[in-house]
């Protein structure tokens, strides 16, 4: 199969059972994606959206969140856990005051200068916001690459995490990348779950690996020790 028809087959599954009323799906914005992606770095997503929505109805562009009392932002993120989250994102939104007009910038580099913003994050941002080019790879994209491919070794390891990004990069589509990112987030979290994956639903099932060679229960390989 050419590379690409792994995101064909992940979109089409995508437009019927991904997920399409996320509150920063509508409208989407820089600021929107990025407030969402940081509180789904370590939250799922029925608890991330209450949260959302009381965030940006109170704090709703750049600008607002930088001007605002840290207090202020941490009592919005009361519940959510992980309060260095709330901090690197009043210290990031300051640093778009000073350093882009107020805007996120629409640059790799740049984002991942801002505090809380890593490799992943900066290509979700990208994807969503504006239909760049980039490829994510968090706990959930990770566990489906190294089923679909086969990939053994603990994903925290350098090595793996870097065979993990050469694949993630060589699988992106050339259009759709906002809906292939979120395609992505959704199908490792309600299909190619951690303990009970769907794979006779699966759209990738032809040539996973993992279903190939009885290896869906053993990968990801777990972290040693
Ligand atoms: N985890 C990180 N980003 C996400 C998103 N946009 N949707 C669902 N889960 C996510
Ligand atoms: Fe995941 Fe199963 Fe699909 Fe392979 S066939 S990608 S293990 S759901």
């Amino acid at each position: 199969r050419p590379d690409d028809a792994f995101a064909t087959r992940l979109l089409a599954w995508f437009d019927i059972s991904g997920r399409h009323d996320l509150p920063w799906q509508h409208p989407r914005s820089p600021y929107r994606v990025w407030l969402s992606e940081i509180m789904l770095q370590q939250t799922q997503v029925r608890v991330v959206v209450p949260y959302f929505e009381r965030f940006i109805a109170a704090l709703p562009d750049v600008p607002a969140l930088a001007a605002a009392p840290l207090d202020d932002v941490l009592a919005l993120w009361s519940g959510l856990g992980y309060y260095a989250r709330a901090r690197n994102l009043h210290a990031a939104a300051r640093a778009c005051v000073e350093r882009h007009d107020g805007d996120l910038p629409r640059d790799f580099d740049a984002l991942l200068a801002l505090p809380g913003i890593g490799r992943s994050t900066a290509g979700a941002i990208l994807a969503q916001a504006w239909g760049d080019r980039f490829a994510i790879l968090d706990g959930n994209v990770k566990r489906v690459l190294c089923r679909h491919h086969g990939v053994e070794g603990w994903p925290g390891l350098p090595k793996v995490e870097k065979t993990l990004w050469e694949i993630a990069q060589s699988q992106l589509p050339s259009q759709r990348l906002a809906d292939y990112t979120q395609a992505q987030m959704d199908f490792g979290a309600t299909l190619c779950t951690r303990h009970d994956p769907a794979c006779a639903l699966c759209p990738l099932q032809d040539d996973c690996v993992a279903l190939a060679t009885g290896r869906v229960a053993t990968l990801p390989t777990p972290k040693p020790g």
